[in-house]
């Protein structure tokens, strides 16, 4: 079993190229589907939660090839319409690929999706907005049979601004006969960038990125897609926060400034200096860092519930008290039991935490218990005196390309053992 080994306190300097999405490239690679051509991708990030789409993509009928940060996808032969379970259990946004298999086929076989590490993660929105638009949706020994002969262009209210249900009708509709209205729609930029994608493979979406999408219904262009996926925002906000609690002078390269201005003004905030080009952030943090005023996670453009974790470790070594109240997943504040195994003084009141800065953090053995967890766990260990073993790390790696690499190039003490 490897772990993460973090000897911390050495402050960080230098250069750090931020990955392309996983939270892209997800949806791009499942909207890849649609195409007759070959489509090329640019930017993707090496994380299993990646491999799990591919091996996907392939169980269906594609060819696909990896190479460095490109991955090109031959879907013209794609014909199955059924996720295997255990391919399901593999990656949990895998429902992503319910619109596209059901668009493409006209019927798609899914194992439900269970709960998740941050709580129970329903789906009921996605299957609304592909009723909606037509589709017959039954459940039958836990599997999701889904038939849809034509789908039909129509309005679709979401109750609440989920992102993957976005997407899933999004691409969902790019298939249908006539035009869909999307309201109340997720506006990450992620969802920017699948609506330009789509477009480049010769569908028609309008708003995306704002409330309210328009998707008239086609058929993609002939020919093959080359697209590059965006970078990593929460990838970006994790080195920033890594910076800010060890302390140091970092530049992001490869990242849009616009997509991160919540985590930049929180670290303005923090006392942290933030210079930023067109496509880069510096990071100087050199005096002590200040407790921020309350940070509550919102949808885009509020502030990310991924990158509430990692911002809570660097607070822990913010002067005062730091308050982070969590709307989005019920399930967010797993960090919390390892962070205090490492000195930090915590308390929690449903979803409100309360981070009582300047205490002095020590290393530790402890478990990545989801994702932005275990990125938490690293900004404190690079904070922290002394050595820090993170076990568990499968989860870090399903969002994070070579993080102790990055890190260590960086100045960190950092290996994974
Ligand atoms: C995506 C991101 C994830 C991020 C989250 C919120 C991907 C692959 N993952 O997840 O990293 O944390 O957005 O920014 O892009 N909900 C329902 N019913 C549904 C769907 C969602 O009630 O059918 C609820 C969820 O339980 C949650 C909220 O809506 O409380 C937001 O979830 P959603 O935006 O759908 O998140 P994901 O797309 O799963």
């Amino acid at each position: 079993m490897s772990i993460i080994r973090i000897n911390g306190g050495k402050r960080l300097y230098g250069t750090v190229k931020v990955s392309g999405s996983k939270n892209s490239v997800l949806p791009i690679l499942s909207a890849s589907l649609l195409t007759e051509g070959k489509t090329v991708l640019h930017n993707c990030p090496n994380l299993s939660d990646v491999d799990a789409a591919i091996k996907i993509l392939n169980h269906l009928g594609c060819k696909t090839e990896k190479t460095g940060d490109t991955i090109t996808i031959y879907s013209r032969d794609s014909q199955a319409c059924d996720v295997p379970d255990s391919l399901m259990r593999e990656m949990r946004s895998s429902v992503i690929f319910l619109g596209a298999i059901l668009a493409k086929v006209g019927m798609a076989v899914l194992s439900m999706p269970g709960g998740c590490e941050l709580g129970p993660r329903p789906i009921d929105l996605h299957l609304k907005a592909l009723r909606d638009l037509g589709a017959e949706i039954r459940e039958e020994g836990g599997n999701l049979i889904c038939h849809a002969k034509e789908l039909t262009g129509c309005r679709i209210d979401l109750a609440i601004p989920s992102v993957g249900a976005t997407e899933n009708s999004m691409i969902a509709a790019c298939a249908a006969k006539g035009t869909t209205i999307i309201t109340n729609a997720a506006r990450e930029p992620e969802i920017r960038d699948l609506g330009n994608f789509l477009n480049l493979m010769g569908y028609k979406v309008h708003g995306a990125g704002t409330s309210v999408i328009t998707v008239m219904g086609g058929k993609p262009k002939p020919g093959d897609v080359e697209y590059t996926v965006m970078p990593d925002r929460i990838v970006a906000a994790t080195y920033m926060a890594a910076a800010a609690g060890a302390g140091g002078d970092i530049t992001l390269t490869n990242v849009l400034p616009g997509d991160v201005e919540c985590i930049t003004k929180v670290l303005r905030q923090m006392g942290c200096g933030i210079y930023m080009g067109e496509d880069n952030i510096r990071v100087v943090s050199n005096s002590p860092l200040k407790a921020p005023p309350p940070i509550k996670t919102m949808p885009y453009p509020g502030f990310p519930t991924d990158a509430q974790p990692p911002m809570m470790a660097a607070c822990l070594m913010a002067d005062g008290t730091s308050v982070f109240i969590e709307t989005i997943f019920e399930n967010r504040f797993r960090h919390i039991p390892e962070l205090r195994r490492m000195g930090a003084n915590i308390a929690v009141d449903g979803r409100v935490a309360m981070v009582k800065g300047g205490a002095k953090l020590h290393g530790a053995p402890v478990r990545a218990t989801d994702l932005r967890a275990g990125a938490a766990l690293v900004v404190a260990a690079l904070a922290a005196k002394g050595q820090t073993d993170i076990s568990d790390i499968k989860h870090i790696e399903r969002g994070y390309d070579d993080l102790p690499g990055a890190l260590r190039e960086l100045g960190a003490d950092i290996a994974r053992i």
